[in-house]
């Protein structure tokens, strides 16, 4: 079967990038990672995969005149290594209209809340002061919207009476590790389609 390719855009810890590629290299998801790309060039992602037969590539935003001419360079790179899904982890920009629509369908993103509660930053901050008992992650497929686009999967954690925004992180990012390749495993199994804002989930298909 073949796998299909990922190019992963990260900005920093890359703690999801790590959970893609031990559930790869478990053969927990039938991937392969084509390239990372990061806008900054000492993120620790990027330690992440060294070592791994994975390219790697450094783009950063204030190399370039405008934001058209940095995505331009991301996409060409994507270009370059044959990339058919685009896995946000942790990329800390907002990415244009023009970009998205050139992979429309194709490019998912993981967010610390369950949206449409508390999109943008401090997602587990916003959660812990406006005081629900419960918060979690989802990813989703990315549209021009912040953290509006079509949802593929979900999941809950509880919010602890005690907890501060690092404590409810924690326990959120714990979940995501999970998620995030089984969204991803979703998609490369072709069992996703996207239907106005909903994402439908087809069955496993048997292979005989
Ligand atoms: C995660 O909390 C993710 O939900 C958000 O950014 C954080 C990235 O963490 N989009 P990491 O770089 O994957 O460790």
């Amino acid at each position: 079967m073949n796998r299909t390719v990922l190019g992963v855009l990260v900005s920093g810890r890359g703690s999801n990038l790590q959970a893609i590629l031990d559930a790869i290299m478990a053969e927990r998801l039938k991937a392969k990672i084509g390239v990372v790309i990061s806008d900054t060039p000492d993120a620790l992602a990027l330690r992440r995969v060294a070592g791994f037969d994975i390219a790697t590539a450094v783009i950063e935003r204030r190399r370039f005149a405008d934001k058209r001419a940095f995505e331009q360079a991301i996409a060409r790179e994507l270009g370059l290594h044959h990339v058919e899904l685009l896995v946000l982890a942790g990329f800390t920009r907002i990415l244009s209209g023009e970009f998205i629509s050139q992979f429309a369908g194709r490019i998912m993103n993981i967010h610390p809340a369950l949206l449409p509660a508390f999109p943008g930053l401090d997602a587990q901050a916003q959660a812990v002061d406006y005081g629900v008992r419960v918060s979690g992650c989802t990813v989703h497929f990315v549209d021009e919207g912040v953290d509006t686009g079509p949802i593929i999967l979900q999941e809950a954690v509880p919010v602890l009476a005690d907890d501060d925004e690092h404590a409810l992180a924690e326990r959120i990012l714990h979940v995501e590790h999970k998620l995030y390749p089984r969204a991803i495993g979703l998609y490369c199994e072709g069992r996703l389609r996207i239907e106005g804002r909903k994402v439908i989930i087809g069955e496993k298909r048997q292979v005989l």
